[in-house]
């Protein structure tokens, strides 16, 4: 069990991430100098704070929160030391024991909604990491599901203001509906064997993935958990979808059969909107669609990563729907690698594909607003030599709303050509462009290929664009995990092979409307290395308005460390991280929201273990059975402070 669960990780890992892009789009050539003039080199391993601590195991399950007498005495004292990001990090040896998570001394975690705890209490059986059984689907589809990714908090007093209120103005800090992805578990963690062996199997392995609304409120012992609510519910690859934008007519999301429009799947980072909606995002769809009968690849499937096997789930082999070889489906492949509104409160709501922002392998989402209202929204395709996208709204979002319109339906979408020079174009996914009409007959086919149409327009290949985020002086920063496979290199993307990735930040040239950009690399991993801020495979995203960057890691982490979370001080001239948290063995650090007042935080462990009990048994202290389970950890500071302060 233990090899089974590694290999099918480690094959998950390795088709996630191979290149489908044979597109020849050239890098730039000889500019590495040039990027490494530019580069901001973190000094090494001083300046940190320096005292010596022993960084808590917070207890699962339990806050040590202190009392009230701390808030009272963080309000006397403001800031801690003033510096935007003050903590004491967690140093390398603190890490001692990598079953638990070991967090910085400043701060205390609690686990919240693990793998299968119902969405709202009493309403199904919860399931508590039993190595002997696992849940029925029906049970399943009730209960939280595996691979807890990208996340937002909605405060409860959004509801009756939803579609005219700032998120900032809403100030309930108690209370409020939590969406969260559930992007994958392998078949060994979600149905403990390596392939399903039965329609009952594949809709277990369904339902532990998609998107979880619950309903969670801090009682009066400062503890979260979940609460009844109407608006609670599961979305699934089985949940009736709409779909809208350029596309939303076209015979290619039209199956010879006439199925409806179902569901979401592998549902990785998120993003929310100004109008108080949650955005979830489709990446490595193409895992879960097979061929019974073999597949002789067209030029579109293949440039999406199609497969007689997809990544070893099998759903094909029960499930007509995903089996490429079922011609009554000839177009359900087509459904899948959008990014999906759903209202938080709204539980009756079909998600809404939104087919403006094109499909491709969509890792997250993140929406800034310009002057006049109208929403730029910055988007990363994650597979090695894929590209950065941005959508512009062609009105502003409050007027789109006020005509009942989507601001995600009506807009431009553009891709990222980084030239050597620190400048970048966006370039315009158009069917008005003769070189996209000459391949497409529709901005829908430019739209549902935005991969091939990018191609076209001689895009910049990255080395895998994850999570993006909107800096305090509306920057915009992209984190490239890392690209083995690389082998020239550009200023963009400027070393080969890029083991440990690096985040580069851009400056929209027209107030996030323009045309143009500038950009610079803002960290390089490897600089990093062999100091105390080491890190690597940046992924996970999230900046708050002071100048904090929280960064979340995907694996290959140095110097023995599991992955974690660091914090960095974006108006200081060296990116200096400061870790906060070390998650557990095999695990990924990923999803960052937080209370409006940022005092509570939300960060997600993923696949603890890989789903593998004799490396961890989180959130159970160590047991060497128990299966390990996906959670979410509430986050605090001990004297009530802001969160990365
Ligand atoms: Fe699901 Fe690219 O991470
Ligand atoms: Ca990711
Ligand atoms: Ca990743
Ligand atoms: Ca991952």
């Amino acid at each position: 069990m233990d090899k089974d669960i590694t290999d099918n990780a480690q094959l998950h890992d390795e088709l996630e991430n191979t290149s489908s892009n044979n597109s020849g789009n050239k890098p730039f050539k000889d500019v590495l100098s040039a990027s490494l003039s530019r580069r901001k080199v973190v000094a090494g391993g001083v300046g940190l704070a320096a005292t010596s601590f022993l960084a808590p195991s917070a207890l699962a399950g339990s806050w040590s929160w202190d009392d009230k007498w701390s808030w009272d005495r963080y309000r006397r004292r403001g800031r801690r030391r003033g510096e935007l990001v003050g903590f004491n990090p967690v140093k390398i040896t603190d890490v001692v024991d990598t079953t638990m998570p070991t967090i910085s001394s400043d701060y205390e975690y609690q686990v919240l909604i693990p793998w299968g705890t119902p969405i709202e209490p009493g309403i199904t059986n919860e399931y508590r990491g039993d190595p002997n059984s696992r849940p029925t689907s029906q049970e399943a589809a009730l209960q939280t599901g595996l691979g807890h990714d990208g996340m937002w908090f909605f405060p409860a007093d959004m509801k009756e203001n939803q579609r005219w209120g700032n998120y900032y103005n809403h100030k309930r800090c108690d209370v409020g509906m939590l969406c969260i992805n559930h992007e994958y578990g392998t078949n060994p963690h979600a149905l403990g064997k390596s392939a399903p062996e039965s329609l009952e199997d594949v809709r277990l392995s369904q339902n532990i993935h998609g998107v979880s609304v619950v309903k969670i409120k801090c009682n009066r012992r400062g503890e979260w958990e979940v609460a009844k609510s109407v608006h609670a519910r599961r979305i699934t690859v089985n949940t009736p979808v709409a779909f809208s934008g350029p596309a939303a007519d076209s015979e290619l999301l039209q199956n010879p059969n006439g199925n409806i429009a179902l569901g979401t799947v592998n549902n990785c980072g998120s993003g929310s909107t100004p109008w108080g909606t949650y955005l979830t995002c489709e990446e490595n769809f193409n895992g879960y669609f097979g061929a019974s009968e073999g597949l002789v690849a067209t030029e579109e499937q293949q440039r999406y990563g199609f497969s007689d096997n997809g990544f070893g789930y099998g759903w094909y082999k029960f499930d007509k729907r995903f089996d490429l070889s079922d011609s009554d489906y000839a177009n359900e492949q087509h459904r899948f690698g959008w990014i999906v509104e759903i209202d938080p409160f709204d539980g009756t709501q079909k998600p809404v594909k939104r087919t403006a922002l094109g499909r491709f392998k969509h890792e997250a989402i993140a929406i800034a607003e310009s002057s006049n209202g109208r929403i730029a929204a910055y988007m990363g395709d994650d597979q090695r030599f894929d590209y950065c996208y941005k959508y512009v709204s062609n009105k502003s979002w409050q007027a789109a709303i006020h005509q009942d319109e989507s601001p995600l339906d009506d807009g431009k979408l553009y891709v990222a050509r980084f030239n050597d020079n620190g400048t970048g174009e966006w370039l315009e996914l158009t069917i008005d462009n003769p070189v996209l009409a000459a391949r497409f007959k529709s901005q829908a086919e430019v739209m549902i290929f935005a991969r091939i149409a990018a191609d076209l327009l001689g895009a910049t290949p990255m080395d895998r664009p994850e999570w993006t985020t909107i800096g305090k002086d509306g920057e915009v920063y992209w984190t490239l995990t890392n690209n083995s496979k690389r082998t020239e290199t550009n200023a963009a993307n400027p070393q080969a092979p890029n083991y440990d990735g690096h985040i580069i930040r851009t400056l929209d040239s027209g107030d996030h409307l323009g045309n143009t950009f500038e950009w610079e690399i803002y960290l390089l991993s490897t600089d990093t290395h062999g100091t105390e801020q080491t890190i690597s495979s940046p992924d996970a995203a999230w900046a708050d308005d002071a100048g904090r960057l929280f960064i979340g890691t995907d694996g290959g982490q140095k110097d023995g460390l599991q992955d974690q979370l660091q914090v960095f001080d974006t108006t200081k001239g060296t990116p200096e991280g400061k870790r906060l948290l070390v998650g557990v063995e095999s695990d990924e650090i990923t999803g960052f929201t937080v209370t409006p007042d940022q005092r509570t935080a939300f960060v997600n462990i993923q696949h603890p273990g890989n789903g593998n009990p004799s490396k961890t048994n989180f959130p159970a202290y160590y047991d060497g059975v128990t299966i390990p389970r996906d959670c979410t950890l509430v986050i605090r500071r001990k004297d009530g402070g802001i969160i990365g302060s």
